[in-house]
């Protein structure tokens, strides 16, 4: 049963990253998405959040999914996302993103600015209170502290 007094984080994946593992380690390094979603948890836990993790490969699913945030049919206090190549070209991701209200942390493992030209760009930079590339599953830690802070009104005392 859901503890009424943890605030819902939602860590959501985009396309691809159900794969992690088995992706070029050289960038994404060798940690699996059902590690990412535990060592999230953990740390969530200890800031005051329960986690809910989403993936999907289905860009469709995902919008629905944000536009079931965006109504309230699910609770979320803050989202952590990473929309994998998503990020770069879909408007449609950004948009069902915008309708969400709760604070939302743009998050990639890899250092999206140091590769290809085509992966600088991201099309959800504008809706992301807290961005963080390149740093792997550290990153994702890092965002979670930086969400609880935001939601708690500012920093830990
Ligand atoms: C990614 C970076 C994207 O460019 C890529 O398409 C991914 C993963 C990352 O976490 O570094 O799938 O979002």
């Amino acid at each position: 049963m859901a503890d009424k007094s943890l605030k819902v984080l939602w860590l959501l994946h985009g396309v691809n990253l159900d794969m992690l593992g088995r992706r070029a380690q050289e960038h994404y390094g060798t940690v699996t998405l059902d590690e990412v979603c535990e060592a999230v948890r953990a740390r969530a836990l200890e800031r005051g959040f329960e986690v809910r993790c989403f993936q999907s490969n289905h860009e469709g699913r995902m919008v629905e999914q944000l536009h079931a945030l965006a109504r309230g049919d699910e609770p979320v206090d803050a989202v952590v996302f990473n929309p994998g190549a998503w990020t770069h070209y879909s408007w449609a991701i950004h948009d069902a993103l915008e309708l969400v209200a709760a604070p939302v942390a743009e998050v990639h493992l890899s250092a999206v600015e140091g590769r290809e030209e085509w992966r600088r760009m991201s099309v959800v930079a504008d809706l992301a209170v807290v961005r963080v590339s390149g740093k792997r599953l550290d990153g994702y830690l890092e965002a979670v502290d930086r969400l609880a802070e935001l939601v708690a009104g500012g920093p830990p005392s």
